[in-house]
């Protein structure tokens, strides 16, 4: 028996109807933003994360499932260095959405000089080769958006408050939610910083694990992200980027905050929120729900040099992802379920083989008239139809015996209240309908 690559689930049934009911909550409410679907393939060129998430970052390093084509596989393994392949024949599964979408706001010049910005959703499977345990897999599923040529604001703080929004209807509980925030200032004051960080580290080099050492080197803020106790307590020490703002961060960071306020959004100010992707600048935050144990349910920020490190003019961006996976195990956490209930279904059943044929017809019409109906296929007794009726939680059944067949009528039994009412079959979908509303 084949098995599932662990790490990676099979969505179907309420599980399905969850991450389908999640898609529609955001279609709505994203769409009353202004917000348009859009989808990128799976797969990207490897450059495309490199450039936009950082070549430093775990995500590129360690976590991008790599693609290469079978009729090169062999040649790579042989050569024991992906060296030789063109940058085309380099690709990967997507780890993220952020830096497609704004390679193909670059490729087919969605955010033209002058030009409204581009405001753009999505809902896709990611794929990161991390280790598998509750809430981490290896391939979830995102809904996220990315607002593409907005620089005010104002709109760091809409995303916040959409992304708020977006939790409360699909059941949380807003009490339990924590949203955390900072600034990770720009390229003016961030450099600064973070040879601050650098210096600090090295500094107490005693006391920090190797991977802290290293990230000193190439990615010295990550190390406000180190697992290791330890090296978390001694972090505690370090500069806080609060300090080292530029005058342009500090009044954003100040307007962001007072747009949040006025809106009734609360929010806990975090300094050592750093995100794991090197593509942000200024306001970034994260959403935790209290004890459902899973991590960030939802985070995001501005990347004001995204489009620039993906071949675009200079265009400031701002969006956020949240993971299905996690969300519908906090609300469990919650007692909530995220499934929306089965939709009504009718279902058709028939005396014996002579009345298939009007059993047929009868399934057809209400199918047509939009009606989700069922019907039997294999022979069943009338006794087990029902069966499968009441399995299958129809409201209303059709029954068609040899009596029904031979007068042009249908009888339909409300399976509730057992109440049965007869109808001419030319007036069964018509009257199905106004009864199913
Ligand atoms: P992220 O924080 O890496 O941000 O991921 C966003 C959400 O995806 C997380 O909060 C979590 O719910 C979910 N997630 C991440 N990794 C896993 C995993 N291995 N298993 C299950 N769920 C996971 C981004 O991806 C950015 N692109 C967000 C963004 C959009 N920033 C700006 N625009």
């Amino acid at each position: 028996m084949g098995q599932k690559v662990q790490g990676t689930e099979d969505l179907y049934g309420s599980y399905m109807r969850a991450w389908q009911h999640m898609q529609d909550v955001a279609r709505e409410l994203f769409g009353a933003y202004g917000f348009d679907m859009i989808e990128t393939p799976a797969i990207e060129q490897v450059d495309t994360f490199v450039h936009g998430i950082g070549e430093s970052t775990d995500v590129v390093r360690k976590e991008m499932f790599r693609v290469v084509s079978g009729a090169l596989f062999g040649d790579l393994l042989e050569a024991g260095t992906e060296a030789g392949l063109k940058p085309r024949q380099r690709m990967a599964m997507r780890p993220e959405g952020t830096a497609g979408v704004v390679r193909a706001a670059v490729e087919n010049n969605l955010v033209p000089q002058g030009a409204a910005p581009a405001k753009l959703w999505y809902a896709e499977a990611m794929f990161r080769g991390e280790r598998p345990q509750k809430g981490r897999l290896r391939q979830f599923h995102q809904v996220g958006v990315e607002w593409l040529g907005a620089s005010d604001p104002a709109s760091d703080a809409e995303c916040i408050i959409m992304l708020m929004e977006f939790f409360k209807r699909l059941g949380f509980d807003p009490s339990k939610l924590h949203l955390y925030i900072n600034s990770m200032g720009d390229g003016e004051c961030r450099p600064a910083y973070r040879d601050k960080v650098r210096a600090f580290i090295l500094d107490h080099r005693d006391e920090m694990c190797e991977d802290c050492l290293e990230r000193a080197e190439i990615n010295p803020l990550r190390a406000f992200d180190c697992k290791n106790p330890h090296c978390h307590e001694v972090m505690a020490g370090a500069p806080l980027v609060n300090d080292h703002l530029c005058g342009d961060c500090a009044e954003h960071y100040a307007a962001v905050k007072r747009y949040l306020d006025e809106a009734g959004v609360s929010y806990t100010e975090d300094p050592t929120l750093v995100r794991g992707l090197d593509y942000y600048t200024r306001t970034v935050f994260e959403v935790e729900v209290e004890g459902a144990g899973v991590g960030a349910i939802g985070g995001g920020g501005r990347y004001d040099g995204l489009m620039e490190l993906e071949g675009g003019k200079p265009t400031p961006g701002i969006g956020f992802a949240v993971g299905f996976e996690r969300i519908a195990l906090a609300l469990a956490s919650q007692g909530v379920e995220l499934a929306t209930p089965e939709p009504a279904c009718v279902y058709v059943a028939g005396t014996g083989a002579e009345e298939r044929d009007a059993v047929f017809s009868a399934t057809l019409a209400l199918r047509q008239a939009g009606v989700r109906t069922e019907a039997d296929y294999q022979g069943r007794s009338l006794k087990s139809q029902f069966k499968q009726a009441d399995k299958l939680h129809a409201t209303l059944c059709v029954v068609l015996g040899p009596d029904e067949v031979a007068a042009g009528i249908a009888t339909i039994r409300d399976m509730d209240t057992h109440e049965q009412v007869q109808v001419p079959m030319d007036k069964l979908a018509e009257e199905i309908v106004s009864r199913l509303r």
